[in-house]
């Protein structure tokens, strides 16, 4: 069968979990002959002769599984990164908490200390490697998984001089005194929250924050505090704002401001600590 034959074959039992299944069996199909669009393509009227594979990928992708997983590979911040199955997949609103760092980090003259609480796969410290000039990052995960691929990442991107990738539950390990900023992605979804099929696929400790959901995003805010470390960056649940807001009346800060996702949701916030 040609390329363009077993695309339009396969996409059928894609039809049910995405709305561009046809894309999705490319995708599958480039992944298994590492090849891009240009040359799939080009090459619609060749014989496709790794149909045994593609229907293997074909019936876990049916069963919701993420493609991610399928292809170990995500963009995030116009980059490629490495993803597996036992780290979260980055999300794309995820991207807005590397602007609000960078709207901060750019008017730094000298080299800043970042710690990251929650690094899943790395791409929030890798990204900040490449684009803030003269960066040191404590990345910390309680995932070992998740440490082993996030250093896979910064290798990949040529930035593991940058970022120690360290095991710590929340400050736990994290001894140093001179940290400028704290950005985190924690998990902010309440316990009982019923998650889609897909998305249970992912790792439960990378999503679960507790019974409400902001336990996590509570501790990090008094940690943090404590530490005296002056900015911190989270992303954080779409119905958190309000109790946040009103944690936050317990801490001395300077300034506080939420902002919101593509979709228009309150997606997360910076704090700037009085020091
Ligand atoms: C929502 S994921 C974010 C991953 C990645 N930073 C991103 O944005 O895609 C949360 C990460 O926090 C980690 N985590 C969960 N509880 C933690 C804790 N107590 N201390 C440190 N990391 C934790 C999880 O293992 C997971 O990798």
């Amino acid at each position: 069968m040609t390329i363009k034959d077993t695309v339009r074959k396969y996409s059928n039992d894609l039809k049910f979990v995405t709305h561009i299944p046809a894309k999705e069996v490319e995708i599958l199909m480039m992944h298994l002959l590492d090849k891009n669009t240009i040359w799939l393509h080009l090459n619609y009227n060749k014989e496709f002769e790794q149909e045994k594979e593609l229907i293997k990928l074909v019936k876990k992708r049916a069963q919701n599984y993420p493609i991610e997983y399928l292809t170990n590979k995500v963009s995030f911040y116009g980059e490629t990164f490495i993803i597996k199955e036992g780290v979260l997949i980055p999300r794309p609103e995820t991207e807005l908490l590397i602007d609000n760092a960078l709207e901060i980090l750019k008017n730094k003259k000298q080299k800043v200390n970042v710690l990251e609480i929650g690094t899943g796969s790395g791409i929030i410290s890798v990204m900040l490697a490449l684009l803030v000039k003269d960066i040191k990052i404590i990345a910390v995960d309680i995932n070992e998984k998740a440490l082993e691929l996030a250093k896979q990442n910064a290798i990949k991107h040529n930035v593991e001089e940058n970022i120690e990738f360290r095991l710590s539950n929340l400050y736990e390990n994290v001894t140093e005194t001179n940290i400028d900023l704290v950005i985190s992605n924690p998990p902010y979804i309440a316990d009982d929250y019923e998650l889609p099929k897909n998305v249970s696929y992912e790792p439960s400790n990378a999503l679960f924050g507790g019974n409400i959901g902001d336990e996590l995003l509570k501790n990090i805010i008094k940690d943090t505090n404590e530490r005296n470390i002056e900015y911190l960056l989270c992303e954080m649940g779409f119905d958190q704002k309000i109790p946040l807001t009103k944690y936050l009346e317990n801490f001395n800060t300077k300034s506080f401001t939420f902002y919101q996702d593509y979709e228009k949701f309150d997606r997360g916030f910076t704090i700037q600590f009085n020091k």
